[in-house]
């Protein structure tokens, strides 16, 4: 463990420890790495402990989210171009994955890759070879692949949005990250370590948190897990007018849209960023809700104002488990 707070991995419950176990050993290995968990859990955290413990953490790290390009561009971007490839390509210009040679590609929201790109890392994965756009000749990298999803990919691959052998393949060794309502004390143990830090920074006195605080941090069901509650306390400590800082209610809307940024106010396409910020709503508000209510749906509906069937769609669209709420 003490190598892994060297990445500032913050966290004492068994769910975590568990995690952080699976990321030492994987950092052991040379094979591609698939980290699931929802937004705020700490994905790239561990994506670059990952690397930085492994054998090639003196080769580069390189990073591109996949969500966040046009997805016909994915694959230019992974494989580069050959010039004359389209019209304005005056010059050849070589994508990331050579970039990454010696070192660690690691793509983000690997569930926004389209069919093509799909084929392409495939190709990769099983023979260090790619071809860049428009070239003739075959190139080789050395590049260990690490992704990241927040999808259900086995439901992707059910419906026939992500390739079977390419999901097989990545999946070898894969890392869930809980989410914080399922690290049991954590929250406590991470929300004081973010105020030592920031008192540790502040020329003021320090601050300590008030005793309802806690009692609070534990029912609420932090939909935008670690970074949720590293923002709140970020806030709150200097929202604070005296030594005590208070946080005993979230602002929904501006929490939500807080957690939702990273992705909507990345990019271009309005209607792929629109459809990811709702769907970032809807999974975290019905995240919240089943914890507030603790998996009850006849409640949950009451609270939402939402008709149970519709609140049942969503956990299906979302591949969220009431029980787990429980
Ligand atoms: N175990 C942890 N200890 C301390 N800080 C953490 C921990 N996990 C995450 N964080 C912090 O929470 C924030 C979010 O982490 P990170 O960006 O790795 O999440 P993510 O899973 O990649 O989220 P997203 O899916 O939204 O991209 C970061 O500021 C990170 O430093
Ligand atoms: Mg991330």
């Amino acid at each position: 463990m003490g190598d892994l707070a060297r990445f500032n991995l913050i966290g004492t419950s068994h769910a975590f420890l568990a995690a952080m176990a699976a990321v030492e050993k994987f950092a052991a290995s040379d094979l591609a790495v698939l980290v699931y968990g929802e937004t705020g859990t700490g994905k790239e955290l561990v994506t670059r402990a990952i690397h930085y413990l492994s054998a090639r953490r003196d080769g580069p790290f390189i990073s591109v989210n996949c969500g966040a390009l046009p997805e016909t561009l994915v694959e230019c971007e992974l494989f580069g171009h050959a010039r004359g490839a389209f019209t304005d390509a005056r010059e050849a210009r070589p994508g990331l994955v050579a970039q990454a040679n010696g070192g660690t590609l690691f793509l983000d929201e690997i569930e926004a890759m389209n069919a093509r790109a799909q084929v392409s890392l495939l190709r990769f994965l099983e023979d260090k070879e790619y071809r860049p756009i428009g070239a003739s000749a075959v190139q080789c990298a050395d590049v260990r692949i690490i992704g990241t999803s927040n999808a259900d990919l086995k439901a992707m691959v059910r419906s026939g949005q992500f390739r079977s052998d390419l999901l097989f393949r990545l999946n070898v060794l894969a890392l869930h990250l809980p989410p914080l309502r399922e690290r049991d004390g954590d929250v406590g143990v991470l929300a004081e370590t973010f105020l030592e830090r920031l008192n540790r920074r502040s020329a003021e006195p320090p601050k300590v948190f008030h005793p309802d605080t806690l009692d609070f941090m534990h029912g609420y069901g932090w939909p935008g897990n670690v970074r949720e509650l590293e923002n709140l306390v970020a806030r709150e400590f200097i929202l604070a007018s005296d030594s005590m800082v208070k946080i005993t209610n979230v602002d929904w809307p501006r929490a939500v849209a807080r957690a939702a940024q990273g992705d909507a106010m990345t990019f271009g396409n309005f209607k792929a960023a629109k459809a990811r910020a709702v769907a970032d709503f809807e999974r975290s508000y019905i995240q919240a809700l089943l914890a507030k209510s603790r998996g009850n749906l006849s409640l949950a509906s009451r609270m939402s104002g939402k008709d149970r069937s519709d609140l049942g769609k969503l956990l299906r669209k979302h591949g969220i488990e009431r029980r787990d709420f429980n």
